[in-house]
């Protein structure tokens, strides 16, 4: 049996179904025993509660061969860095009392930096937990930045007619598919054929820039000359505050966004076959952006 933690969000939710396609039996971890219902209909087990529960967590993973790992972005947690440390704290206090022994781990290019990356930190230090975790094989998976982050700013394109954000448009970034991410994610879980503490980019198809990525964007809804207007860090740190993202979540993602144009977040690696995943931008913007585009 796998756990699955995030089974309703973007990687876990394909990594459950991947799983149960290929035939293993899946445990999907979440808050929601009604968003986990899809799942349990396809075979899975649901298991509910909260990430930061360690006691909770023991439970899930007690059994699994393999538990999948991440750490939610809960954008309204008043101390996003603290809820970061409590969750994965919980983590790796349930790897040691349920005793499985294999963990995959969903990490992020620029994990490598221990400050000054917005909530990447957080991840760095769950790098540093699970490294320092004896007898029991890790995968940190470090992707390069999601596809659906552009989801974000779809309905600031139907309602202004512009795309934005913080990151400068000449920002050039490794972007992947997180059904990408899930292949390698639910193929390493099922094969288990690491050993000790093992760091694995994914890349996506290409590196683009924000630039880039908006023609794509503007192309596939049709209004090939949209404009990509960078914002100020303190219009956009506001702006996700106005949203009703926390101050903390806001303050992060906009150290983020420096981070990125300060080209601090980035692959160690470079680029080869082993990390570069198939799944087109322009692929993902006509299926999956556009309808989204016109259901906004
Ligand atoms: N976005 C990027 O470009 C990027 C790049 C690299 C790495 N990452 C990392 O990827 C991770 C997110 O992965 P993802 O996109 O697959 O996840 P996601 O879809 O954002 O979230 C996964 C699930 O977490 C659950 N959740 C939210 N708050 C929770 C809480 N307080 N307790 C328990 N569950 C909670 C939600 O499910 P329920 O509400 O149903 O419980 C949600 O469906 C983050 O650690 C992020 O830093 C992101």
């Amino acid at each position: 049996m796998i756990a699955v933690m995030g089974a309703t969000g973007n990687t876990g939710r394909m990594v459950s179904e991947r799983l149960l396609e290929g035939g293993s039996d899946v445990r999907a971890l979440g808050r929601s025993a009604d968003r986990l219902a899809g799942l349990v209909a396809k075979g899975a087990e649901a298991a509910v509660g909260e990430a930061a529960d360690a006691g909770y967590l023991t439970g899930a993973f007690r059994g699994a061969d393999a538990v999948y790992t991440l750490i939610p972005p809960d954008v309204q947690v008043e101390d996003y860095s603290a809820f970061q440390d409590q969750v994965g704290e919980a983590i790796v206090g349930a790897i040691k009392e349920s005793g499985v022994g294999h963990v995959v781990f969903l990490s992020s290019i620029g994990a490598d930096q221990p400050a000054g990356t917005g909530p990447i930190a957080g991840l760095h230090r769950q790098e540093g937990r699970l490294r320092s975790l004896e007898g029991v094989d890790v995968l940190a998976l470090r992707p390069g930045f999601f596809f659906e982050n552009h989801f974000e700013t779809l309905g600031l394109i139907k309602h202004q007619g512009i795309n934005g954000g913080a990151v400068a448009p000449d920002t050039s970034l490794p972007m992947i598919a997180t059904r990408d991410i899930a292949e390698v994610a639910a193929k390493a879980l099922v094969e288990r054929d690491f050993s000790g503490f093992v760091v694995r980019e994914l890349l996506g198809p290409r590196d683009l820039t924000m630039a880039k990525a908006n023609g794509i964007i503007g192309e596939a809804i049709g209004n090939p000359d949209l404009a990509y207007v960078q914002f100020r860090y303190e219009d956009f740190e506001a702006s996700l505050a106005q949203m009703g993202l926390s101050a903390s979540v806001a303050a992060l993602y906009t150290e983020m966004a420096r981070a990125f144009n300060a080209g601090k977040v980035r692959s160690l690696e470079g680029r080869s076959a082993a990390n570069t995943t198939p799944t087109s931008f322009e692929t993902f913007a006509a299926e999956v952006l556009v309808p989204a585009y016109q259901a906004t």
